[in-house]
């Protein structure tokens, strides 16, 4: 990594009801971060407002786990991008495999969020990764261009240096997951640069944060975050207790 700051961030997905996350927040908020770490913490909805005002004068972002592309209207269950902002978000995880799969996500809605999170001032986190099989028929690298090029149709120059990228393999993520080998992951973030690139140009390119995540943990951690393309991890089961995520953040600041 080196040339970059570390983003070290953790989804807590369905996790944490409203009080455990605020006594999650309360501690979070005590941990002196170290320069050229910025940490960043995905509640659920049901806390992000809380998260939001415990950390706001924090050097911890705060984001949404997903959005709505519209402002506003009939679409029951929904939260809007004005919503995730007046919350105090900073951020917003799009197109997680989580999402993908089970709820019908996909890179054309990935897109309507991405624009929309850009034009309310959110960052979008945009989660991409090929599944087991794609993988095993060696189209990753085809795989995550087409997700990167759809997720950031029509993304105007001036607003790519807001993105950021994780890439996650789908065969990584969760408890069967298995951990991705060092070398792959380099090489697949050497590829999702380039196509950032081929959109971005080179100069603006080189500024977007690109995450690795899938079963990250304190072992492996300092090794993904070294690696030259990744500019640092996306922790999801490692980084739940507080103390995890510390000692992940420690551990790349060394
Ligand atoms: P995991 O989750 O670290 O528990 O594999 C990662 C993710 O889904 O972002």
């Amino acid at each position: 990594m080196g040339r970059r700051t570390a983003w070290v961030g953790t989804s807590w997905k369905m996790n944490k009801g409203p009080a455990e996350a605020v006594a999650a927040a309360r501690a979070l908020a005590e941990l002196s971060i170290p320069p050229h770490v910025q940490p960043f913490v995905v509640p659920p909805f049901t806390s992000l407002k809380d998260v939001c005002s415990i950390l706001r004068d924090k050097n911890i972002l705060v984001g949404a786990q997903n959005m709505h592309w519209e402002n506003a209207g009939a679409w029951t269950g929904e939260v809007s991008p004005p919503m995730v902002k007046e919350c105090g978000a900073a951020l917003v995880e799009l197109g997680h495999s989580e999402r993908r799969t089970y709820f019908g996500e996909t890179d054309q809605t990935v897109n309507l969020k991405v624009l929309a999170a850009l034009k309310y001032g959110l960052k979008p986190l945009i989660c991409i990764g090929d599944t087991q099989e794609e993988y095993a028929f060696n189209v990753t690298n085809e795989v995550l261009a087409r997700q990167v090029k759809i997720a950031l149709h029509g993304v105007k120059a001036h607003e790519f240096e807001n993105i950021l990228l994780a890439y996650e393999p789908v065969w990584a993520i969760g408890e069967k997951g298995r951990p991705a080998e060092a070398d792959f992951v380099q090489n697949c973030h050497e590829q999702v640069r380039q196509t950032l690139i081929e959109l971005a140009g080179e100069e603006t390119a080189e500024r977007i944060p690109v995450l690795y995540g899938g079963s990250v943990n304190l072992e492996n951690a300092p090794h993904y975050a070294a690696l030259p393309d990744v500019d640092g991890v996306f922790v999801g089961r490692a980084a739940w207790p507080v103390a995890g995520f510390k000692a992940i953040i420690e551990s790349i600041a060394t």
